[in-house]
């Protein structure tokens, strides 16, 4: 990598393990407060996945896969007969903490083929397996970021939405990661973040972790969106995703969607940053996708205080679809895909073998 410019080292962890448990850089708290927790029991991630201490698709998962090897340890060491079974429920509870990201119940399922093949105590083998699989993410990321910048022309200017970033990854951060690459090679002349109502993953978290790589960024209401395009205009809008269907339709932050059909009558590119973990060849199409829905307060209140009228009610649905056409290029560890499409995605997973 070109180290023309200054920034983009990544020094952000959202995740790290240590003998005790999984540490957690509490998002809820950003930017104003850097405060770690440490989950011990695979109960307590599943807490911290619901109520997103950890959140983004890739960071959930690999959360997961730290959850299991916990419920595995404390399971062995109340009686080491039956554990397989007496973590079952844990872990049930752990796969429904959040419907629409799919690494989360693509993580627990590469841990649980683990199982029949264990002998002896069970927590060695998996925490071993929940590091290899946090550290396969750090490195798709940064071979996602790669990839993706050579597709910028230098002096482009970028969109993106929700984060992302290494606080949503194993570090580096497929969206951002490849805002990080393509600023590292002097690609980018502007980088646009959505503020991302309700929850503001933009305004706080893309904003804080750009800001501390030394990448300046300039914040967008997300309703500005259109009127950026078309009187400054944008080159690529570069988002992730939760779910990629069959058919290559694409679950991500809501707001994703409006970008994409915008991008459409501006002549912005539109790029998709995912692992292949993040592909659901299970589910045919976008439609199939569990969308969330969280609670109205997120809406009706900002940073605890009640912003709407009293008695208003919400509907929050936090994810929405993009359909394959609407979305230029998938870039994956494994390859990148244009068009994006449903012929595309079973080749992709061809090669993956999956
Ligand atoms: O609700 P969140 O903050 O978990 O939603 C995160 C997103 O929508 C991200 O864009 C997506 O997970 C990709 S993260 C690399």
């Amino acid at each position: 990598m070109s180290a023309s410019r200054p920034g983009a080292d990544s020094r952000v962890q959202a995740l790290s393990w240590c003998e005790e448990g999984l540490r957690l850089l509490d998002q809820r708290r950003l930017p104003h407060t850097e405060q770690y927790l440490l989950a011990r029991s695979a109960d307590a991630v599943t807490d911290a996945i619901r109520n997103m201490t950890v959140r983004g698709a890739p960071a959930i998962g690999i959360a997961a896969a730290y959850a299991v090897a916990l419920a595995s340890r404390e399971a062995w060491r109340a009686a080491s007969a039956g554990w397989r079974d007496r973590i079952a429920p844990e872990l049930a509870r752990l796969r429904g903490a959040r419907p629409t990201a799919v690494n989360l119940g693509w993580a627990v399922t590469r841990m649980e083929a683990l199982f029949a093949g264990i002998d002896g105590d069970p927590y060695p083998v998996l925490r071993d397996a929940a590091l290899a699989l946090h550290a396969e993410d750090a490195t798709a990321n940064v071979t996602m970021g790669a990839a993706g910048a050579r597709l910028i022309d230098p002096g482009a200017v970028v969109l993106t939405h929700c984060n992302a970033g290494a606080l949503a990854t194993g570090g580096w951060g497929t969206a951002l990661g490849v805002v990080r690459s393509a600023w590292q090679a002097g690609r980018i002349a502007r980088v646009y973040a959505g503020e991302t109502r309700p929850w503001l993953q933009g305004a706080r978290l893309t904003a804080w972790e750009l800001l501390r790589d030394g990448i300046p960024v300039d914040l967008v209401a997300d309703a500005a969106a259109a009127h950026l395009m078309r009187t400054r205009g944008v080159d690529w809008v570069i988002v992730g995703a939760d779910r990629i269907a069959a058919n290559g339709d694409v679950a991500n932050k809501i707001g994703t969607y409006g970008l994409a059909v915008l991008a459409r009558a501006h002549a912005t590119r539109v790029m998709v940053v995912a692992p292949v973990s993040t592909i659901d060849p299970a589910v045919a199409t976008g439609a199939d996708i569990p969308i969330e829905e969280r609670a109205g307060d997120e809406l009706l209140d900002c940073g605890g205080r009640p912003v709407a009228a009293p008695g208003a009610g919400a509907w929050n649905p936090v994810f929405d679809v993009t359909p394959a056409a609407c979305v230029d290029v998938l870039v994956t560890e494994r390859a990148v895909l244009a068009p994006v499409d449903g012929a595309g995605i079973a080749r992709l997973l061809e090669r993956a073998g999956r």
